[in-house]
């Protein structure tokens, strides 16, 4: 495991075993940091290539992903440009460790960064998997996501993301061609073990 600090993003890169496996782009929470969904990562691709970078936006002491201007409301241009910073930091990190495409796995905030790397740069990710994701746009871009493996893993009593707003996520990733596997769960924002065994066994068919 090397923790690296390059002008990019502070991250860990956790080389694979399995070279079959896609690599996971671990993307934290509000607050959390690169070592927070490690063990998740390990747990459900055992053997994938784990890359986990930082949010480089501090709320508070929290890091995040991008800026919001309240809960829920985000800022719109700095979510645009971080997500470029983001893919092309994957980009970067793909070539200097020789990895096909990842799927992302996120978390509430890495959640959201992933769905908007989704819409704005579709051909850095293989994949993703959203635990607890609302529309990161208010005005949606369309790209073409034709083929495009998405899990939405939503809890029906999360007060931070309602359900309605992840179906509207659902719904319009459904629109852009993407086969979303969406599940509500009976959860609030925290994941619950279902959400552990669902993921589990989406990434195994990756
Ligand atoms: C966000 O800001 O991305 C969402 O409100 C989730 C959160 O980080 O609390």
């Amino acid at each position: 495991m090397t923790n690296t600090v390059t002008a990019d993003f502070i991250h860990v890169f956790e080389p694979g075993e399995d070279s079959a496996r896609p690599p996971l782009l671990l993307l934290h929470g509000t607050g959390g940091d690169e070592r927070d969904l490690l063990p998740l990562g390990r747990a459900v691709a055992p053997g994938a290539s784990l890359l986990s970078p930082r949010g480089k936006v501090l709320e508070g002491a929290a890091p995040r992903f991008f800026r919001r201007l309240a809960e829920g409301v985000f800022d719109e241009a700095d979510l645009t440009a971080r997500t470029h910073e983001l893919a092309d930091f994957v980009e970067e990190a793909r070539e200097r460790h020789g990895l096909p495409a990842p799927i992302a796995l996120g978390f509430s905030n890495g959640a959201n960064i992933a769905a908007s790397l989704l819409l704005l740069r579709p051909e850095v990710l293989a994949g993703a998997a959203l635990l607890r994701a609302m529309p990161p746009f208010r005005e949606p871009p369309s790209p073409d996501l034709s083929g495009k493996p998405i899990l939405l893993l939503s809890g029906l009593m999360d007060p931070i993301m309602p359900a309605a707003a992840s179906n509207v996520l659902a719904d319009g990733l459904v629109a852009l061609g993407a086969e979303v596997e969406h599940r509500a769960l009976p959860a609030g924002h925290g994941l619950i073990q279902a959400d552990i065994g669902l993921l589990q066994a989406w990434l195994a068919q990756r």
